[in-house]
Order: structure tokens, then C-alpha cells, then sequence
């Protein structure tokens, strides 16, 4: 809903339980006046009227109140708009007025040729507020140094406190929580991806728990380079701006009638606590971000951990007749299918089917894994190319590079500069003849380094590459999905390293760490569902011990009950696992589809996080609730405690599938389930209905 008032300039907007206020001033200020629970546009007519406070003029009353911060005038905060043309540098605009359509407000200020829009909109029963910013050049070339997304205004507290998810590769996602002091904290990556090492998101509270108190969140949806600034100011307001591109060094130059969109940077208030924040985050997803997230995702193997660059049709089909006799419903070959792929060193760009390998091509085996009753997946790398590649031999002009510096090697491969049409066009003629050729049902899209020598040649101004490549990938995704409509999208950066609302919003699941341990991944995992919800977080089972990581072993049930948290997968060598195994596998695989769409669609409510004993997530979708359980380690023989349920109704019964127990909804909420674990890595599942 959104409320305007009369003199048009003063604005409300509300979702179910909160409200967003600006209010731009006589002097055509934009001020925040309220960001948190619900009001009205009287109360934010009160606010706008109240008079800003008087400093002596070493501080600025408009810093930690602007909604969106520009570099020059009476400002000392990290700008979030820096610009400059062959005059001048900074922006001083003026406010236009306002347009309001289809639940989304623009406010529309002008500097010059510069037409600076601010774009809000609260999609419908959420209360995330999505903004962005339109820059339209309508004047001499203006190059834009930094062009943030948006900045937020927190209210007067006493003390705050931030929680970010840091990691690096096969440790993403894991979730710290300190104070706030004075000055900035800055997050974000420099790597052309969205990175292992932070995800594009911070919350901020002062007192929260899992389930109580304020909290406030922010997330960008870009999968490039980026910047997340948490600012405490001098009298201790905090703002956060952020936006695409590591630094201030430029993003672009706009010609005249040239224009930059920037992208959604959301945030979302809820006084639910950490839990009620990442509930709130999770529906927004599934209803306005991810693609069809009511169809639960597959149950799939994947070759990868099995066989890694040595692979065959042959053996690909024992894998998977093994795989569809455990009930698996996708088979996905990974990386080695393509080109002279039979190492890291050769082949990443040439994609067709290595004919050594599979001569009749893929569909021969596609044909075979439909045959079987299952969906048919590929993995592929396109952004990447091996020096050794017949792709790079025809085309060396083709990656990033800086003429005369050194081209580096990751992992033997360079990028390709997705910002030039050439390339991209033949990337979709690839992609698209691979999808038009076999029937394929399922893509992993990988990308397995960093930018390090993001150069463009012939450009007279390279440093669009860095954006230009995530709007290259971007369109490329959009074409093949408009094309290819009934293929699902699977983001993957060796592991966690693109994950974003922005590469969510085009693709069906995301590849959340290499790290397969079913332990570590308890943490990850936890992590990871501050954020994004369990219907796009892929999670493998695969060998004890485990091989990849840390050699750790762990029991078939801790493994399985570990990736059932998320989209279920297995990704062992299954022509080594024993009979047993494999028929005790296809009974965990019976239990996660049954469990499927309270884990996928449900209510997710983490009861215990993962630290070192006991930790435990709750699902609950209409009458079912399922409860999965983890016992890292069971110390001096003390009982495990007794896992406190939510949001089950207390005078209602509630009926144990696994043991047909009957609880009662009090003695659950209040004294909690037993689950009985023991031991050292130790797990459960609980199914309960409602009778
Ligand atoms: C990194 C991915 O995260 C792995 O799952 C696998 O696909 C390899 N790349 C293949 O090279």
C-alpha cells in the first residue's frame, strides 16, 4: 500500500507489518523519516515536520538521514551517487515530482542532462522493500563512479549490532555476530563474482533473538562485483548503502541518451527475531524472486564426487541405473563430458561431447537416463575457457586481458569477456544447440574463478566490463530459459560462490559449498538460511569417509538427515557403496520425498543452531510439521535435551508418522519432543500431523 500526501511530498509504504516513510524537504532533500512498524501518513507528516537537529558545522544534520547520499554539498557520508563530466564532479539536483504505478513509487530529481530516479516497491503481502535507481543521461557524458542501489536509515538506538555470512571456498556462508562501533564496516567482493568470501547480505539488530526483537535486513541482488558499507556516524546513527563494483573507480560513462539501471538492493524489517527476519526473506523468495518455487526440485545425483575428470558413457550409465534404483529422479553429469575435458588443464570452451567418450554424443545416454524413469542434466562452465581449447586458439581475443600484462591462470582457465556481443552470441548458439541436440532437462552453470586482469582492448572505457560481463550472463540465462523453458538452472560457483537474489530470480537451485561434509555443511547450512530459503539450497550425499574435505566418517543416516535440510542430492561413487547401503539410501530417499514439500515450501524455524551438541530445524506447512536433528557430540553421558517446537497450535494433537505417538501442541511448545539421539553423529527425523 502506498500513501502520498497531499502537497506530493511526503510518501508512506506499507506491507502487512511494516512501513517505509520519505519526505523530501522545501530545499529538495530526500529524507528517511521511518523505516519499521506499520504507520500511517500522519504519523509521517508528524515526522517530516519534526525539525532536524542543530550541529556546530563540523557535522552535517543531512548525514545518516538521506535516502540516498550524493557526493558533494554539505555531506561527509560515504556517497552513494559519485559522478563527474568534463565540468564537474558531485551532483546537486532537483526534485521533479513523482510517479506512482503498479504499487511502485519513482521519485524522479534532476541535475543538469542527469535524470537521477529512485525506484521503490513493496511487493504484494511482503515486507520487503525492493529499491533501485535509474540514472539517464540526457546531456554530455557523464561518467558514473559509484551509483549505489540504495541506502538505508536505521532509527536512534543505543547500540547495534551486525551479523554477516563470511566464508571462503568450501566454507561459505558462515553466520558472525558482533557490536557495531564507530566509523565503517565494508563487505562485498572485488572479484567479478558474488564470492565465497561474504554474501550480499547484512542485518542489523540491537537485542534480537531466534525468535524476538527488531531486525533489519538488507540483500542485493547482483552477482558481480560489489559493496555493502554498514556506516556508524559520529552521533552514532547507522546508514547502509550499497550497490555494484568494489570501489569508486567507475562503473560506466553515459553518453547522451545512455542510461544505467542499478540493481535491487532489498530490505526488510521484521520484529520476529532472527527467525521471524529469515521466514520473512524466505516467502519473499518464493514468491517474488525465485522461478517457479511452488514445483518441488528433484531429488538428483550428480557424477562429480564420483568420478571427477574420468569419466565414460558406460560408467556414467552403471552410476545412474544404480541412482534410479535408489529412487532419484535427476542425473546430472558433471564436469569431463566436452571437448579434450579429461583434466582441469584442456577443453573448458569446446562444447561438444568428447567423442572418445561419448561417441553417439549425449543423447544416447540421455535417452537412457529417461529411459529409467529420471530427468537428464549437464554441467558446464561458459563464462571460462582453457588456453589449451580450440575455442581460445581461434579467438585469444576473447578473454579478459590487459595488452602487454601477463594473462593469469586459475586452475588453468581464463575469462571471457561476456561484456562483447561476439562472445555472448556464440555462447547461446553453444548452449543452445547443447539443449536443442539432446534432451536435456537441467543445467549446472559453474564458474570457477576470479577476475584478475579485467581488461577490454579496444574499449575506451574497460571498466564496464566489470558490469557489463553480469548483464552478459544475465541476458544469456534470460535467452536460454525463454527458449528452453521446460530446462531448470542450477548456479554454481565452485560451490557457494555466485549465490545472489539477482542470480536467484534466474535460476531454480543454487550449488551451496564443494564442501559435502555432512558436519561442516550443518554450519554452512545454518548460514545460509538467514537469507535463502531450503527449496534453492542443493546439498549432496556423498562417500564416508569424506574424500574432498577432511576425511571425516559419518554413518549413511547422519549424512542423508544433514542433506535432507535442503534440496536432497547424492553424490557418492554408488558403484562402491554395498547393497545394504544402497537399499538403506533408497529408503532415505522414500522419506525425503515424503517430506519434500514441508522442507521445500514450509515455514523454516531453526530450534538449536549448530554448536558442537545438539542443533535442530523445523519445518511446518499447513498441518505437517517435520523436525530434523543433528548430535554432533553427546558429552559425559548427559540426555539430550528435548527440542522445543514453534508455531504448532497448543490445543491441538499432533501425530508421530514414525512411531504413531500422539503429543500434545502445549507439551511439545512448552517441554518439547524427545528425539532420543546418542552418541557421536547422531541424527533424526520427526514427521508430525495434526490430528
Ligand atoms: C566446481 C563445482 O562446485 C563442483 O561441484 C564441480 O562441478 C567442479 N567444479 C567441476 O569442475
Amino acid at each position: 500500500m502506498l500513501e502520498i500526501s497531499e502537497d506530493g511530498r511526503t510518501w508512506v509504504l506499507s506491507g502487512p507489518a511494516s512501513s517505509y516513510a520519505v519526505h523530501v524537504t522545501d530545499r529538495d532533500e530526500l529524507l528517511n523519516l521511518h523505516w519499521g512498524p506499520r504507520i500511517g501518513l500522519a504519523d509521517a507528516e508528524a515526522l517530516a515536520v519534526r525539525p532536524l537537529p542543530e550541529y556546530w558545522p563540523f557535522e552535517s544534520p543531512l548525514d545518516g538521514r538521506e535516502e540516498y547520499p550524493v557526493e558533494g554539498g554539505p555531506r561527509f557520508v560515504r556517497p552513494a551517487l559519485s559522478v563527474r563530466t568534463a565540468e564537474r564532479r558531485g551532483t546537486e539536483w532537483l526534485f521533479e515530482g513523482h510517479d506512482a504505478e503498479d504499487g511502485e513509487l519513482r521519485l524522479r530529481f534532476r541535475d543538469g542532462g542527469l535524470a537521477v530516479t529512485l525506484h521503490y516497491r513493496m511487493p504484494s503481502s511482503t515486507d520487503v522493500v525492493e529499491r533501485w535507481v535509474t540514472l539517464d543521461n540526457r546531456g554530455p557524458a557523464v561518467e558514473l563512479l559509484r551509483a549505489d542501489s540504495a541506502t538505508w536509515t536505521l532509527p536512534d538506538r543505543d547500540a547495534w549490532r551486525l551479523s554477516q555470512l563470511h566464508g571462503r571456498w568450501g566454507a561459505e556462508s558462515r553466520l558472525t555476530r558482533s557490536g557495531l562501533t564507530h566509523g565503517e564496516k565494508v563487505i562485498g567482493s572485488r572479484r567479478g563474482h558474488t564470492s565465497h568470501q561474504h554474501l550480499p547480505w547484512v542485518a542489523l539488530d540491537t537485542d534480537a533473538t531466534e525468535e524476538r526483537g527488531e531486525v533489519y535486513g538488507c540483500a542485493l541482488g547482483w552477482s558481480g562485483s560489489w559493496r555493502i558499507a554498514v556506516a556508524q556516524l559520529p552521533d552514532a546513527r547507522v546508514q547502509i548503502t550499497g550497490g555494484a563494483g568494489w570501489d569508486d573507480s567507475g562503473l560506466l560513462t553515459l553518453g547522451a541518451g545512455e542510461s544505467y539501471t542499478t540493481p535491487v538492493f532489498a530490505g526488510l524489517w521484521s520484529d520476529g527475531g532472527f527467525g521471524g527476519a529469515s521466514r520473512a526473506w524466505h516467502a519473499y523468495q518464493r514468491a517474488h524472486v525465485i522461478p517457479d518455487a511452488n514445483r518441488d526440485r528433484p531429488v538428483l545425483f550428480n557424477s562429480w564426487e564420483a568420478t571427477e575428470f574420468d569419466i565414460s558413457e558406460v560408467q556414467q550409465r552403471a552410476l545412474a541405473e544404480r541412482a534410479a534404483a535408489m529412487g532419484v529422479e535427476l542425473f546430472v553429469v558433471d564436469d569431463g563430458w566436452f571437448g579434450a575435458r579429461t583434466s582441469d588443464r584442456a577443453g573448458l570452451g569446446d562444447w561438444s561431447p568428447n567423442p572418445d567418450r561419448f561417441p553417439g554424443g549425449l543423447k544416447p545416454l540421455a535417452d537412457h537416463v529417461h529411459g529409467l524413469g529420471m530427468q537428464f542434466g549437464i554441467w558446464v562452465e561458459p563464462e571460462m575457457v582453457n588456453p589449451d581449447s580450440d575455442l581460445y586458439r581461434a579467438h585469444p581475443d576473447w578473454v579478459q586481458y590487459q595488452p602487454g600484462r601477463k594473462r593469469t591462470e586459475f586452475r588453468n582457465q581464463l575469462v571471457l569477456n561476456l561484456a562483447r556481443e561476439d562472445v555472448r552470441e556464440y555462447l547461446w548458439e553453444q548452449l543452445d544447440g547443447l539443449l536443442s541436440r539432446a534432451p536435456v532437462d537441467y543445467v549446472k552453470w559453474d564458474f570457477n574463478r576470479c577476475f584478475t586482469d579485467a581488461g577490454w582492448p579496444d574499449d575506451p572505457y574497460p571498466q564496464r566490463l566489470w558490469v557489463d560481463h553480469v548483464h552478459g550472463l544475465y541476458a544469456l540465462l534470460d535467452r536460454l530459459r525463454a527458449a528452453h523453458p521446460g530446462v531448470a538452472f542450477e548456479s554454481c560457483s565452485g560451490g557457494g560462490g555466485r549465490i545472489d537474489l539477482g542470480v536467484l530470480s534466474r535460476t531454480d537451485q543454487v550449488w551451496t559449498s564443494d564442501n559435502t561434509d555432512p558436519l561442516d555443511r550443518l554450519a554452512i547450512q545454518h548460514g545460509f538460511s538467514q537469507i535463502h530459503p531450503a527449496r534453492v539450497m542443493a546439498a549432496w550425499v556423498t562417500d564416508s569417509p569424506n574424500a574432498m574435505l577432511n576425511q571425516r566418517a559419518s554413518s549413511l543416516r547422519f549424512r542423508f538427515v544433514s542433506a535432507m535440510a535442503g534440496v536432497l542430492g547424492v553424490g557418492g561413487d554408488l558403484t562402491r557403496w554395498t547393497r545394504e547401503e544402497l537399499a538403506e539410501a533408497r529408503e532415505w530417499v522414500g522419506l525425503y520425498k515424503g517430506i519434500r514439500p514441508v522442507v521445500q515450501r514450509g515455514d523454516q524455524y531453526r530450534l538449536r543452531p549448530p554448536r558442537g551438541g545438539l542443533s535442530a530445524v523445523q519445518y511446518v506447512l499447513g498441518d505437517e510439521t517435520v523436525v530434523l536433528a543433528w548430535l554432533q557430540a553427546q558429552r559425559y553421558g548427559e540426555p539430550v535435551p528435548a527440542l522445543r517446537l514453534r508455531a504448532l497450535d497448543p490445543t491441538a494433537s499432533y501425530e508421530c508418522l514414525e512411531t504413531g505417538e500422539v503429543h500434545r501442541g502445549a507439551v511439545l511448545l512448552h517441554h518439547g519432543l524427545r528425539v532420543g539421539l546418542r552418541g557421536d553423529l547422531d541424527a533424526a527425523v520427526v514427521r508430525l500431523k495434526r490430528k
